[in-house]
């Protein structure tokens, strides 16, 4: 039978089954793959290590690639068009007449060739070592795979003058000197990270004496190159597969291959800060890793692409430097900018350091390290990091009558506040999740530039050139436990949209349950009335969002119309299904589960508000908003949506803003800037309907809204005064309660509903909630 096969197939390509019938894996002219055959593989080596054929990068976008064969999810090698993938239908690799191979596209134009022309009597073949190669008909080797590596080097396989490896702006070279480097290569800038610019070449360990430009890894798991660079695998030995990648963020890492597990294991990496990669939040942005990679941009400035990390961030406002009495300092705590200064100087207070800048008109910013009294000015803010073990603070330069609100970053359609997903797990590496991570790591290897093709494929047969700005934005997502889906896969999940479990103002959410049986909540989204570049650059914000108490964000799904978010599948309801109205004993939350959400619900606004220099506010939180776990755990809803909900200007209305009545603090009325306290405001109303278990916040007329929220909280205060928390708490709990808790919990939620500036924020919130948190379970006891 399986010879049989063979013939009718032998014809057109081999493949594996037939290797005992064919003794040599090769092709001969004439041979030819087909894209729709893309399930059978091309060549593979004799040693089944390796293959080669069509590889689906996203729908209708494939790459003629190598790949290991025996890994869970491919991991590509190589790819003859890692940058213009060809379309699903109608490209074809031939080895042709002339002998030239050939990887053509739908329309017939030629994507790439391996410009071979010897004639009939060619042959390809995939070696053991993953090497595709044309060889004439003597045997002499025409071409090969492994003089034009992509983004990996593979065991045997030499960087040499001229080749490089290259991930987005990244890359791995030999410089002009002889050195083995790493350069990030941007818009802007290029600049050299590795070996660290802040030495020498001697310094670095390296040489600039040997000319001969070649790095190789060995067999063993030693990564050796001319310059004397000689690194090696942490589980160096023979007998391990290894393969040696720069990533999408820069970094350049070697893996090993653990057979039992099917996975990679990361045995060696050049940075092991990733905010030592240069280039990463572009000009003006500052790095963080905390540990996972974030960017955010100084106060003063803001994005300059909401779409693109790459171009960094933008002063918001026109410098001039005709009154330098008008400019002030805001400090950011233990933080640098590497290199870029304008003047060096010892022994200086802070005071003169300051000075210096205000008297420099290119001055933006200075780094002051206070021990040792060093001022250093700067000019521009370039490969700017946080980190705790920095011994001093930066201080940007900004005009004085700079609106506060601006300057914290504050608002309700805030920057892009975090980008990459930098630990290593998330490169597929001994993570249990491995479905997840390895499909990401072949996806970011690829670089999955050309996923953005899933997003727009619609056009893509004629419209390569429609590819997003967001680039950037659409690889990296990929690499974050986040991705695209297609409306089908989506319409199939909710079998086509049949039970819906929610709505909301910005869509209808329905469960749906994927073939691998993971239940999820689609959400639909209506109103959407924004570009898709925006909405990827609103999906980047949201997918990159991860705590415990935030609904977690698995995908997304944009066809032209079609805009879906795929959410985590919460177990329970909403709050408020447990706290108003006819709720019958079993389901009626008892004192510790209501402390619990509130605390969980403050960690979750705090989280959003706090963990980086750029904030999201939530802006519509209430009960309905707070989900609720099988265990009772708070999970906040729909944030991030804020910008996408959006109208314009022009029908811009009480009834168009975003929140809800009853939750919403006074100042969106007042038409005041929004900040970060308008969440405080309608976390204090949830506060105290949790503790009162009845709604505060409705059947209240718009207009009479505030004169009864301020009479109970009048009456509320008093019964604070005298102690009397009792007649405050929600009657069905029948005393079972902590007073001292309540009491916290009014007061706070008390504080909450002030005029914004006395409002606490949700970080001081969480410190006062875990101050009277007990960790031990015990039943509270009766009153
Ligand atoms: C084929 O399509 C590509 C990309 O869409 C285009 O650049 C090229 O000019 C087309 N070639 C022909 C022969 O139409
Ligand atoms: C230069 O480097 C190559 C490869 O590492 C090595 O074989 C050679 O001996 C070196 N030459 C000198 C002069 O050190
Ligand atoms: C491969 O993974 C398994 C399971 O995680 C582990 O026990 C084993 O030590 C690993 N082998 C190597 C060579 O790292
Ligand atoms: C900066 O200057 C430009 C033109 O000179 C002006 O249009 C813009 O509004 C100014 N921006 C600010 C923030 O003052
Ligand atoms: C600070 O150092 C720069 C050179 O780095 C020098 O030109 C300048 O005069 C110094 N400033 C003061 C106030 O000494």
């Amino acid at each position: 039978m399986a010879k049989f096969l063979c013939l009718i197939i032998l014809p057109l390509l081999i493949v594996l089954p037939c290797s005992y019938a064919l003794p040599q894996l090769m092709l001969t002219t004439g041979s030819s793959l087909h894209v729709e055959e893309h399930s059978q593989t091309f060549l593979i080596s004799p040693n089944a290590d390796f293959s080669c054929g069509f590889y689906e990068i996203g729908r209708n976008a494939f790459s003629f690639s190598i790949w290991f064969t025996n890994t869970i999810e491919k991991t590509i090698v190589w790819s003859a068009n890692p940058k213009s993938p060809v379309n699903g239908r109608g490209s074809m690799v031939l080895l042709n007449h002339n002998g030239n191979l050939v990887l053509t596209d739908v329309n017939g134009s030629v994507t790439w060739d391996s410009k071979t022309s010897s004639g009939e009597g060619t042959i390809v073949s995939l070696l053991d070592i993953g090497n595709l190669i044309v060889k004439d008909s003597t045997g002499t080797i025409l071409w090969e795979s492994f003089s034009s590596p992509t983004d990996t080097l593979l065991p045997l396989q030499s960087l040499r003058k001229g080749t490089k490896l290259v991930s987005s702006y990244y890359s791995l070279y030999f410089d002009n000197d002889n050195v083995l480097r790493l350069m990030y290569d941007g818009p802007d800038i290029s600049s050299i990270y590795w070996p660290s610019a802040g030495y020498s070449v001697s310094e670095n360990g390296r040489t600039s004496y040997n000319s001969s430009r070649i790095a190789v890894l060995d067999t063993e798991g030693f990564f050796l190159s001319s310059d004397g660079l000689n690194v090696k695998a942490s589980d160096w030995g023979t007998g391990v597969k290894r393969r040696l990648t720069i990533g999408y963020d820069g970094n350049l890492r070697m893996y090993s291959f653990n057979a039992s597990t099917g996975s990679w294991i990361l045995s060696w990496e050049a940075i092991a800060e990733m905010c030592n990669v240069h280039g990463i939040c572009g000009q003006n942005g500052i790095c963080e890793y905390l540990p996972s990679l974030r960017c955010s941009c100084p106060p003063g400035y803001e994005m300059t692409d909401p779409s693109n990390w790459n171009k960094g961030c933008q002063l918001q406002f026109n410098k001039s430097c005709s009154k330098t009495e008008q400019f002030d300092f805001i400090k950011v705590h233990q933080s640098d900018c590497y290199g870029f200064d304008l003047t060096y100087n010892q022994s200086f207070s802070l005071a003169e350091c300051k000075k210096i800048c205000l008297d420099i008109c290119s001055c933006s910013a200075f780094t002051y390290k206070t021990g040792s009294a060093l001022c250093y000015t700067k000019a521009v803010l370039f490969n700017c990091f946080r980190s705790p073990n920095f011994p001093g603070d930066n201080y940007i330069k900004v005009p004085k009558n700079m609106d506060t609100s601006k300057q914290s970053g504050l608002t309700c359609n805030p920057g892009i506040p975090v980008v990459l997903q930098g630990s290593a797990s998330m490169y597929g590496i001994n993570d249990g999740n491995k479905s997840y991570t390895t499909y990401y790591v072949f996806a970011a290897i690829l670089g999955a530039i050309v996923l953005l093709f899933i997003g727009t494929s619609w056009s893509f047969l004629y419209s390569k050139q429609n590819i997003p700005k967001s680039m950037e934005a659409g690889y990296r997502m990929v690499m974050s436990q986040f991705r695209m889906f297609t409306y089908r896969e989506l319409r199939e999940a909710t079998g086509k949209f049949k039970e819906e479990i929610g709505r909301g103002a910005s869509g209808i959410v329905y469960r749906g349950v994927f073939e691998d049986k993971r239940v999820v909540a689609v959400k639909k989204l209506t109103n959407i009335s924004h570009s898709e570049e925006e909405f990827w650059a609103e999906m980047n914000i949201i997918g990159r969002i991860n705590h415990m108490n935030l609904v977690r964000m698995w995908g997304f799904c944009s066809e032209g119309q079609h805009k879906l978010l795929v959410y985590e599948y919460v177990e329970n309801e909403s709050l408020e299904k447990f706290i108003f109205g006819e709720v019958s004993t079993e389901r009626l939350l008892s004192w510790s589960q209501r402390f619990k959400i509130a605390l969980g619900t403050a960690r979750g606004l705090a989280y959003l508000h706090h963990e980086c220099l750029e904030w999201v506010i939530h802006c519509d939180i209430k009960p309905e908003n707070i989900l609720l776990s099988r265990d009772f755990e708070a999970k906040i809803a729909d944030f991030g949506l804020a910008k996408l909900s959006k109208r314009d200007s022009s029908s811009f209305n009480l009834t168009h803003m975003r929140g809800t009545m009853g939750y919403m603090a006074p100042e969106w009325a007042l038409n005041l800037p929004i900040n970060a306290k308008v969440d405080v405001y309608s976390y204090g109303v949830v506060l105290l309907e949790l503790v009162t278990g009845s709604r505060i916040s409705s059947g209240i007329a718009v207009d009479g809204k505030e004169v009864e929220l301020r009479q109970f909280v009048q009456a509320v205060k008093e019964l604070l005064v005298s102690g009397d928390v009792k007649d405050i708490i929600d009657t069905r709990l029948h005393g079972h309660f902590k007073p001292e808790q309540v009491v916290v919990l009014v007061k706070l939620a008390l504080s909450c509903l002030e005029e914004r500036n006395s409002r606490p924020t949700m970080n001081e919130i969480v410190k006062a909630l875990l101050a009277c948190d007990d960790h031990d379970n015990h039943p509270a006891y009766s009153w």
